[in-house]
C-alpha cells in the first residue's frame, strides 16, 4: 500500500503517456511549444505496463488515469489499455485528453478496456477556442466527445478552465449546454503549472466567481461532503437534480487533505502531487533491473514524503519546475 505519514492512502495512479500535445492552450504551454522529452527518456509501452503492473497488484492502485500531454498521440495507446485491461485485480481505467482524434479511436479506446474520459472544453465559441488553445479543432473536440458518448465512454466529463476576459463570460452558457448534451461540467480554477510561470493569484477566476456566474441562470445546492469522497471536484445539484456542476478549486479550496494520488511521469519518475519539488527515478531502476519488490519499495519510500499540501495560496509557494504537460494534468 502507498501511504504517507498523513495516513492518505493513495489508490488513484496518474500516467502521463507524453509531454506533447496538438495544442497550445494559454495557460499551459508558450505558442512554439515545449523542449519536448527526447524518446530514449521516455518510458517504452513494455515499461509502462510493468509499472502498472506493480502498482496494481503489488501497491492498492485501484483505478488507472492516462494523461499527457495529448495522451492520445501516444501510438501505443490501446496497446496499453488492453493489457492494462488483463490485469488481475483489474483496474479502474481513464483518459484525460483534448478530445482531438477521439472521434475515429473512441469505439477501439472502449473495445480495448477504457472505461471512462474526461476531456477539456473550454469555450462554445469556435473563435475563442482558438484565441485560447491557438488552434482552429474546436469542431473537432465537439466531434470527439459525442464519439467518446456514443462508445460508451461514461460518464463523460468535461474539464473547462475560464481565463480573464476571454472566456470567463461562458459559465452558464457552458452549464446549459453540457447538460443537454449529458456531459458532466467541472470547472478547473487556473493553477501556477504553465511553462511561462504567467499565473497570478489576482488574475485568476475563482470557484466564488464562478458560482456567483452561475447562480444568475441556476439554483445552486451543494452535494453531500460524503458523495464527494476523495473527488478534486465540490459538486452542486442544479435547479434541484439530476445534473450536478462540479468545481475543482485547488487553489482557494484545496482537497489535499484526502488526496489518494500518485503519478508517474512520461520519463518513468514517481511523483507525489502535481505540485511535488521532487521526483524518484523508477525509469532508472527498471533499466538497471531492478525487480518488482525493490520497485515497490522506491514507490513506497516516495510515498512517504509525500506533503500535507500544495499550498498554492502560501506566501512561500514555489511553482515546479516542470509544468502540467510533462507532469501529467
Ligand atoms: P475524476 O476521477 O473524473 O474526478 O478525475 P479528475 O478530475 O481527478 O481528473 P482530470 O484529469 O480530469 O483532472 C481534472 C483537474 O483536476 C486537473 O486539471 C487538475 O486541475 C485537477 N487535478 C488533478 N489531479 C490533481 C492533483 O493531484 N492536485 C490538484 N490540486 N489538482 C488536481
Ligand atoms: N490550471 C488548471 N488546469 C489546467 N489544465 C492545464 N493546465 C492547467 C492549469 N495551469 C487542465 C486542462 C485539462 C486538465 C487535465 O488540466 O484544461 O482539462
Ligand atoms: Fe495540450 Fe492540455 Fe496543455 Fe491544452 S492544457 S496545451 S490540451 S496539454
Amino acid at each position: 500500500m502507498l501511504l504517507d505519514t498523513y495516513g492518505r492512502v493513495a489508490t488513484d495512479l496518474r500516467v502521463s503517456l507524453t509531454d506533447r500535445c496538438n495544442l497550445r492552450c494559454t495557460y499551459c504551454m508558450p505558442e512554439e511549444g515545449l523542449q519536448w522529452l527526447a524518446k530514449p527518456k521516455l518510458l517504452t509501452d513494455d515499461e509502462i505496463v510493468r509499472l502498472i503492473q506493480v502498482a496494481v497488484t503489488g501497491l492498492g492502485i485501484e483505478e488507472v488515469r492516462f494523461t499527457g500531454g495529448e495522451p492520445l498521440l501516444r501510438p501505443g495507446l490501446p496497446g496499453i489499455i488492453e493489457r492494462c485491461a488483463r490485469l488481475s485485480p483489474r483496474p479502474k481505467i481513464s483518459l484525460t485528453t483534448n478530445g482531438i482524434g477521439l472521434e475515429r479511436t473512441a469505439h477501439a479506446l472502449h473495445a480495448a478496456g477504457l472505461d471512462r474520459i474526461n476531456v477539456s472544453l473550454d469555450t462554445l465559441r469556435p473563435e475563442v477556442f482558438q484565441q485560447l488553445t491557438r488552434r482552429k479543432r474546436h469542431a473537432d473536440v465537439l466531434r470527439g466527445l459525442a464519439a467518446g458518448r456514443a462508445a460508451g465512454l461514461t460518464p463523460v466529463k468535461v474539464n473547462t478552465v475560464l481565463m480573464p476576459g476571454l472566456n470567463d463570460d461562458e459559465a452558464p452558457d457552458l452549464l446549459a449546454w453540457a447538460m443537454e448534451h449529458g456531459y458532466e461540467l467541472r470547472f478547473i480554477e487556473q493553477m501556477p503549472l504553465d511553462a511561462q510561470h504567467g499565473w497570478h493569484r489576482e488574475g485568476m477566476i475563482t470557484a466564488g466567481d464562478i458560482l456567483t456566474s452561475l447562480r444568475s441562470r441556476f439554483t445552486l445546492t451543494p452535494e453531500g461532503e460524503e458523495e464527494r469522497g476523495s473527488a478534486p471536484a465540490e459538486r452542486w445539484i442544479i435547479d434541484g437534480g439530476p445534473h450536478r456542476v462540479g468545481v475543482i478549486a485547488s487553489v482557494t479550496r484545496p482537497f489535499c487533505s484526502a488526496c489518494d494520488r500518485t503519478r508517474l511521469t512520461a520519463d518513468g519518475q514517481v511523483r507525489t502531487c502535481l505540485f511535488a519539488t521532487e521526483e524518484s527515478d523508477l525509469r532508472g531502476a527498471l533499466r538497471d533491473g531492478a525487480s518488482d519488490e525493490e520497485i515497490m519499495a522506491l514507490w513506497k519510500r516516495a510515498m512517504w514524503g509525500k506533503k500535507a499540501g500544495a499550498g498554492i495560496d502560501d506566501p512561500s509557494f514555489v511553482q515546479p519546475d516542470r509544468p502540467m504537460s510533462a507532469i501529467g494534468g
